[in-house]
């Protein structure tokens, strides 16, 4: 990545401070109630998960499940491919059609983040729709791109996915009793999921206080689980305004409220803005697992969450299109806002 190029730099009222806070009080949650039958343990951990999901829009969980072998594992073939030559790694790169594989070029609200990615379908062909434009009704399959090496590259990760997959239909149980619906109310949006596995290395940066590793976003999914290594540097702006840092936990997940959620839960829970900072001495890996819907779901309020007195607060959109139409600004830097649930906002 070389030297500091302008594309880089963050308008000065987005960047970084280097003497950040880490946060107190942000949520930890243990989910060893879900591995026993003690209903009122179970209990406590909904309402843990819905005060989380109110108050932060994210916790870290523990006791989740997943082997640490698994994580282990995805972690170490992650650093073994992006430790190759650029010319290596650009032989699976990401294209306009391939939009799978590996990018180091990707741009959040029109400044390129100090980072390279290797992005994952977990269930293949992911189907998505091939523009963003309505009209257009034709659907594209994508493949996953896979390099030489690591040879196992695959199979981690297609174990993996299974074990995030099992996490995210447990944290969805849990956020669906917190809304007070039945355990299983999400699980039929998510038949046909279109969740994606991304890896993210962060190499470290001369000028940390200019750029950053991903610009300040939300996620425009369900549901993020997050695996961060040691080094840190998640920041999460809380409602205050302020940005705290989220302490790196051994083995466990970081997990974050979606635009999706926000709009199914008709703004109960929020999805709430973050972004990752880099370090001028140490490079830094992340996987995160985003939890996505089919293609061909409509999200909006759900009705048992409405009524007269809380109207929904969103016009039905379909995600394939939302998606498809985040992935055209995500690959070329644009001068228009890139699309948010907030443009389907009905106002009062
Ligand atoms: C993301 C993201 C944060 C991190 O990829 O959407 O927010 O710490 N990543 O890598
Ligand atoms: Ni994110």
């Amino acid at each position: 990545m070389g030297k500091v190029d302008p594309a880089f730099i963050q308008e000065p009222e987005h960047r970084p401070r280097i003497s950040y806070i880490e946060g107190e009080g942000f949520p930890l949650i243990d989910l060893s109630p879900l591995h026993s039958n003690n209903v009122s343990a179970i209990e406590g951990l909904v309402k843990e998960v819905g005060k989380a999901c109110k108050e932060w829009g994210f916790f870290q969980v523990i006791n989740h499940g997943v082997p640490l072998e698994k994580r282990q594992k995805i972690d170490s073939d992650s650093r073994k491919f992006f430790e190759q030559s650029l010319e290596e790694k650009r032989k699976v790169r990401r294209t306009e059609k391939l939009v799978l594989g590996y990018y180091d070029t990707e741009h959040t609200k029109n400044v390129r983040d100090w980072k390279e990615v290797f992005d994952i379908a977990v269930e293949e062909p992911a189907l998505i729709p091939a523009s963003p434009d309505p009209d257009d009704k034709e659907i594209t399959e994508l493949y996953n791109q896979w390099p030489e090496y690591p040879p196992e590259l695959r199979e981690t990760c297609q174990d993996y996915g299974q074990e995030m997959v099992k996490l995210a239909c447990k944290l969805f149980e849990l956020i669906a009793l917190s809304l007070g619906l039945p355990a299983d109310r999400f699980r039929s949006f998510f038949k046909d999921h279109n969740s994606l596995i991304r890896l993210n290395h962060y190499p470290s940066c001369p000028t940390p206080e200019l750029a950053l590793g991903v610009g300040r976003h939300k996620d425009g999914g369900a549901l993020t689980i997050l695996a961060q290594d040691d080094v840190g540097g998640l920041e999460v702006k809380q409602k205050d305004g302020e940005w705290v840092r989220v302490k790196p936990t051994p083995d466990a997940y970081i997990v974050n409220v979606g635009d999706i959620i926000q709009v199914w839960s008709n703004d109960k829970y929020e999805s709430v803005e973050h972004r990752a900072m880099v370090n001028s001495e140490k490079e830094r890996f992340s996987v995160p697992f985003f939890f996505n819907p089919a293609h061909y779901t409509m999200i909006k309020p759900l009705e048992e969450l409405t009524n007269e007195q809380n109207p929904a607060k969103y016009r039905a959109y379909n995600w394939g299109k939302f998606t498809a139409s985040r992935r055209r600004s995500n690959f070329q830097k644009l001068n228009v806002e890139n699309l948010q649930i907030s443009h389907f906002r009905i106002s009062d």
